[in-house]
């Protein structure tokens, strides 16, 4: 994990950076979309990782700066480059894990569901051509709005008899990290101990943090609920208000997503312990979509854990019965546009 990768450098001060990069493993982990805001600090982890031994990015334009560039980090990951629609084959074969931050990021005033024009056609063609040449690999997507597009990326896969539910996942990371972060902020917490989950889905009503479910155990004020939930729900928002028209996370998004690569190439290599929230099919409610934590192991979705909506508070029931019109029209939505006849 990153976090050990760093833990080994504390105790091996004179040895230079490089000491925490021994191999560990050898997967081969694709970013479509390399050369974005979140594409390249997002390579940049990855080319950290001592899980990952081939590195594939892929853009539509200016990704083979990016590759020569990390390439010089003495890492043990290769890094290969992949231009255009031609070179999207080649870039896919023998991939474990696929990684999507393609397309347009929002501007002031617009919401996620915005980009879904643009984005949604983005992610069908890479959806396609991840079910032309790598049907087994694990599929996170980044790519807004999160609440349609793996509805649509599902849908893309089924078109191409290809779909397995367990290894598609919508990326909701970056409100579990905002969500430690805002919490032991709050309380005076050490941020290592804070986890979080959030539920639901990944657009400001639908992101919602159960803090009841706060661990290590903490108690809130009605009022602290409240702030808490709608800061984490309009996270997003003021980043892209204090961005001010050039675009909206990137680097904390780069590392919730290095996070959640982190934690599926773990449980890709075994490890029997390793539990994410991430936007999946799901049977946890009445809607086909829903984030929740989940179990990740060697075959993807391993288990959808139901502990985190057990027991809510009147607060958190009322959010969740609120979020569920606007969850389920934004996967119809994404189901209508890929079922579409062109
Ligand atoms: P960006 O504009 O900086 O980068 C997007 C990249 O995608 C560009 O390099 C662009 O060339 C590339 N691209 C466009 N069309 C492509 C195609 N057909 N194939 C491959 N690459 C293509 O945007 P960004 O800030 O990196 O954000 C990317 C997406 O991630 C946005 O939709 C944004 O809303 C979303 N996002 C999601 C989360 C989340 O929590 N899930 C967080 C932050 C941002
Ligand atoms: C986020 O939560 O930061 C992303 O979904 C980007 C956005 O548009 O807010």
């Amino acid at each position: 994990a990153l976090r050990a990768s760093f833990a080994v450098r504390a105790e091996k001060p004179n040895k230079g950076l490089e000491t925490c990069f021994q191999p560990q493993a050898s997967f081969k982990v694709a970013i479509l979309g390399a050369a974005g805001g979140i594409g390249q600090p997002l390579s940049l982890l990855i080319k950290m990782s001592p899980l990952v031994s081939a590195l594939h990015l892929y853009d539509i334009a200016n990704v083979k700066g990016v590759a020569a560039d990390l390439s010089h980090c003495n890492t043990p990951s290769q890094v290969l480059d992949f231009t255009g629609q031609a070179e999207l084959g080649n870039c896919l074969k023998g991939v474990d894990v696929v990684v999507i931050p393609a397309g347009v990021p929002r501007k002031p005033g617009m919401t996620r569901d915005d980009l879904f024009n643009i984005n949604a056609n983005i992610v069908k063609t890479l959806i396609e051509a991840v079910a032309d040449n790598c049907p087994d690999a694990f599929i996170h997507i980044i790519s807004n709005p999160v609440n349609s597009t793996v509805p649509i990326a599902a849908e893309i896969l089924k078109q191409k008899g290809v779909y397995n539910p367990k290894k598609l996942f919508g990326v909701t990371t970056l409100d579990v990290v905002r969500a430690n972060t805002f919490v032991a902020q709050k309380k005076n917490l050490k941020l290592i101990d804070v986890d979080v989950p959030v539920i639901g889905g990944h657009a400001g009503i639908t992101i919602l943090p159960i803090l009841s479910k706060t661990r290590p155990s903490v108690s809130f004020t009605d009022k602290e609920v409240e702030d808490l939930t709608v800061r984490i729900q309009n996270a997003g928002t003021e980043v892209v208000e204090a961005k001010a028209g050039a675009g909206s996370a990137t680097l904390s998004m780069a590392y919730a997503a290095a996070r959640f690569v982190e934690s599926s190439l773990r449980a890709l290599d075994g490890d029997s312990d390793v539990y994410e929230c991430s936007y999946v099919q799901s049977e946890l409610t009445d809607l086909p979509f829903f984030a929740s934590r989940i179990k990740i192991g060697k075959e993807g979705v391993e288990a959808i854990i139901p502990a985190d909506l057990q027991g809510l508070t009147e607060y958190e029931t009322k959010a969740l019965d609120a979020l569920k019109p606007e969850l389920k029209s934004s996967i119809e939505k994404g189901v209508t546009f890929a079922q579409k006849k062109e």
